[in-house]
């Protein structure tokens, strides 16, 4: 196993996919970890990420020195490397520049175990504004940029090693190669981490925990909740019961998906509460979209509540909750940026009914639990299903959401799909769906006049949803796309097409 010491790099969770997607185990740990615990841990090598901050201003992270007297191989990144120059007697100046972007990294020491086997020089991505000015006792230079002298050290005596460069991120070349040297020739790592490894762990660990007792999981139609109640059921099989709350919100189609996939392949226990006339009466007349949120979040609850005392004797809560949500939980720094829980992670149930929690993919990043669902047998239409917010459709309706509304956005986004999806697109696009725009405007069709709703037609790219840039979809898509929606959908009229990235933008429209 390795461990990322987390420094608050917007990078941490990015070196830790990068660990295991060589096989190894691989965990992050806040930089205030006492070295007790990480002791403990007996990790193979440990990693130090990079941070914002700079090493010699107040309230820096810093390292406990003797973490180096672990006799535990290290390699620091970045602000890491200068947190290991630091704690062991070297000296770092500060500089108001930042170096930041591709640079030519030429290799120093060909025989270095980090660089043996790769090419003489090759692109290094730099985020930095410190630089090295005073090497600690043992350590020599291995690789070097024109503005950065020291941009890579080793120690080989003391199994030492850092980089100023990040081999984490895609602009450096060989960086996985990189890693992957420090994880097997200087960690002696074994890779065993794979997902058929980590699903047998799971099912015993769950097995053990629950013992006979029965577990209830809300099922939101979506990847995590999915997976998480597949590995659960094949544990615990019909000792779990799961819940599904059709609030009326969802798109065509998605509960028969769900009852396809779960229930009928799988013969899982699910209850259907068809609670859509109590959503409806909720939503009466609301317009602000923090209100839509707000009533239908709480709506959830309350009915997750009821349906689940209706399973006396349950001891348990699944949830799909995912490691970096685990991981922005602990960082004393922040982390990259919060991330957006879905209404469906029950906030104070638990607690309120004394069940306890079964998290089973509390170890995973979202692309793991994506290979794990497709380990566990799931198709490939649910593994790779784009984002669908909590609050469903409610928040692509400007306005009050009433049932006609919501049965005229349902089939317009039904033939958006339909057709991003024949175009072979859907799986690289973040997310592409409708919005409705329930303001008239005047068409005409055949010999009449018309005057009817606007469709925005949504379209992004992004890798985290953080950011993101509007997909630039071939003008023959869009032309088939409105052509449809106009003909099919009496109610529409015209059809638009969204061009706000985020920032300024966001993704959703409320
Ligand atoms: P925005 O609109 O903030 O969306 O750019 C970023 C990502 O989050 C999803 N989203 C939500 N998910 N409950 C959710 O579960 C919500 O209230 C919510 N609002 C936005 C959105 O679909 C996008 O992927």
């Amino acid at each position: 196993m390795i461990i990322v010491i987390d420094f608050g790099s917007q990078f941490n969770q990015l070196i830790a996919r990068r660990v295991r997607e060589h096989q190894v185990y691989c965990r992050v740990e806040p930089a205030h970890t006492p070295i007790e615990t990480i002791k403990k841990l007996s990790p193979s090598g440990i990693i130090l990420s990079g941070g914002p901050a700079s090493i010699y201003e107040k309230d820096s992270p810093q390292l406990d020195p003797a973490i180096f007297d672990l006799n535990i191989p290290i390699l620091g990144i970045c602000y890491g490397m200068q947190s290991m120059i630091h704690a062991l007697g070297g000296k770092i100046q500060a500089s108001d520049k930042r170096e930041y972007g591709s640079a030519m990294l030429e290799i120093q020491e060909p025989s270095d175990p980090m660089f043996a086997d790769l090419p003489s020089s090759f692109e290094s991505w730099m985020s930095h504004g410190d630089s090295v000015t005073e090497l600690p006792q043992g350590f020599t230079i291995t690789a070097s940029t024109a503005n950065t002298p020291v941009a890579a050290i080793a120690n080989q005596k003391r199994n030492l090693y850092a980089l100023q460069f990040h081999p984490e991120v895609e602009h450096t070349q060989n960086g996985t190669a990189i890693i992957g040297h420090f994880l097997t020739r200087v960690c002696k790592c074994e890779k065993n981490w794979t997902m058929e490894s980590f699903c047998q762990g799971a099912i015993s660990q769950i097995k053990e925990k629950v013992k006979n007792e029965k577990v209830i999981m809300g099922l939101s139609g979506g990847v995590d909740s999915s997976v998480a109640a597949t590995l659960i059921h094949r544990a615990i099989g019909s000792n779990l019961q799961c819940i599904f709350v059709d609030n009326g919100l969802l798109r065509l189609n998605e509960k028969e998906q769900l009852q396809e996939n779960l229930g009928d392949s799988l013969s899982m226990n699910i209850e259907f509460v068809d609670a859509r006339d109590r959503f409806l009466s909720a939503l009466k007349g609301v317009t602000d979209p923090e209100t839509k949120r707000k009533a239908i979040g709480n709506l959830f609850i309350e009915i997750f509540e009821e349906q689940a005392a209706k399973f006396q004797g349950a001891k348990f809560l699944g949830q799909g909750t995912l490691y970096p949500d685990i991981i922005e939980s602990k960082s004393a720094f922040g982390g990259p940026s919060a991330v957006i829980k879905s209404h469906h992670n029950v906030g104070g149930l638990p607690e309120k009914m004394n069940l306890e929690l079964v998290e089973p993919l509390e170890l995973l990043f979202k692309d793991e639990v994506r290979q794990l669902g497709l380990t566990l047998g799931l198709s490939g239409e649910l593994i790779f299903r784009q984002p669908f917010p909590g609050p469903g459709l409610a928040i692509r309706i400007m306005g009050e959401v009433t049932k006609e509304r919501l049965d005229v956005l349902r089939r317009a986004d039904d033939i958006l799909q339909q057709e991003i999806k024949a175009a072979g697109l859907y799986r690289k696009l973040w997310q592409a769906f409708a919005v409705l725009i329930p303001v008239k405007s005047v068409g005409v069709m055949g010999d009449k006049r018309t005057f009817a709703d606007c469709i925005a037609i949504r379209a992004v790219n992004s890798s985290d949803a953080m950011t993101a840039d509007w997909a630039k979809l071939p003008h023959d898509l869009l032309g088939k796309i409105s052509n449809r929606i106009i003909n099919e959908v009496d109610q529409v009229n015209r059809v638009v097409f969204d061009i706000t990235s985020k920032p300024p933008g966001t993704i959703e429209w409320e």
